[in-house]
């Protein structure tokens, strides 16, 4: 064997041997004598550009087993490395799975799904409207006057502009009758916001308001569509109350209770022993309505009502605290059917 050769085989050997199974010293010895710029091999190669034309094909032909050792034995310890490398990363299919957390439907949104689904079966749509309204369409075609109370800032959030956020989703009965002739039918759910916060008061809460205008709409109606109504969010043996009320854009008005869920009317702390809970305000839509919207009251009456979602949520998830709600805790929200991670 040439002594060149002879010596790099013997350098390689060393190399390779002290590098071991470490892959970055195998990568080491691979550049130093395999690489392709100026690894060992590589300028033995140029060399023999330079030989007498006599020596060339010994010194090419033993240059060439060298380099087939060498890549061979590089091809080796890096099999080797990967070998060492897999027994540390083996997959145990046996182990379990890990559960992907998947997220929980607020009880708020399954309520208010429901509501939706109740009305739509009765051949209502949903509509909605904006939360930042204006005077006119918050109170002032609802018929509430300049002096009324709930105008005051004690209890409305005005914003600058001349406009407030909505203290209640009935400006969505006048955009809606502003946009629509009879018959009308619809709910609307939506977001409101009170100057008010304790125990029983968040600033924001929810509502689902109703509204019907057609000819030869009755109280009647208004009673059956919310006994309906409750009997299929709840159970059919709740019984239904309306007691007599004032609302500046309904006349007549009235507050509806039902039967507490809780102690089906035996009395408790929820509905603070009297058996009855108040879920909702309704009446006929007052003709003063009608005509700041255009609509004749002489032809067409009207209902409308508007319902306390979170209150509703409430009762029909025995949740306890209104705050529960609003807290963001997870740990509630998995507790609700089509919440999941349980
Ligand atoms: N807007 C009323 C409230 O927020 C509820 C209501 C709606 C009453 C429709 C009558 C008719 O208290």
């Amino acid at each position: 064997m040439w002594p060149e050769l002879a010596q790099l085989k013997a350098d390689f050997d060393q190399a390779l041997a002290s590098a071991g199974t470490d892959p970055q010293r195998l990568e080491e010895v691979r550049i130093r004598f395999a690489g392709r710029k100026s690894g060992a091999l590589r300028l033995l190669e140029e060399q023999l550009k330079r030989l007498p034309k006599e020596e060339k094909p010994t010194f090419g032909k033993e240059l060439n087993q060298l380099k087939a050792y060498i890549e061979e034995q590089l091809a080796v310890a890096l099999a080797q490395v990967r070998q060492a490398r897999g027994v540390g990363e083996q997959v145990d299919v046996t182990l379990p799975g890990r559960k992907p957390a998947l997220g929980a439907l607020h009880p708020v949104t399954l309520v208010r799904r429901e509501i939706e689904d109740i009305f739509l079966r009765m051949g209502y749509s949903v509509a909605d409207g904006p939360e930042v309204e204006d005077d006119w369409h918050n109170f002032e075609a609802l018929n509430i006057p300049p002096d009324h109370p709930a105008r005051d800032t004690q209890d409305t959030f005005y914003l600058p502009g001349g406009l407030l956020l909505r203290t209640h989703t009935s400006p969505v009965q006048i955009r809606t009758m502003e946009a629509f002739r009879p018959p009308i039918r619809v709910i609307i759910p939506g977001r409101v916001y009170r100057r008010d916060s304790d125990l029983r008061h968040s600033p924001m809460f929810h509502q689902v308001e109703g509204l019907v205008v057609d000819e030869g709409v009755s109280f009647a109606h208004l009673k059956a569509t919310l006994e309906a109504f409750v009997h299929r969010l709840f159970d059919p043996s709740l019984q239904v109350r309306l007691r007599p009320s004032f609302f500046p854009f309904t006349e007549p008005s009235a507050e509806v209770d039902i039967t507490c869920v809780l102690c089906r009317g035996g009395g408790c702390g929820v509905c603070s022993g009297s058996g009855w809970v108040e879920i909702l305000g309704a009446g006929m839509v007052d003709p003063r309505v009608f005509r700041a919207v255009g609509i004749d009251p002489v032809r067409y009456t009207g209902f409308a009502f508007g319902l306390g979602l979170d209150r509703v949520a409430m009762l029909k998830y025995r949740i306890p605290d209104l705050r529960l709600l609003f807290s963001g805790d997870e740990r509630l929200l998995r507790q609700f059917p089509g919440g999941l991670a349980r």
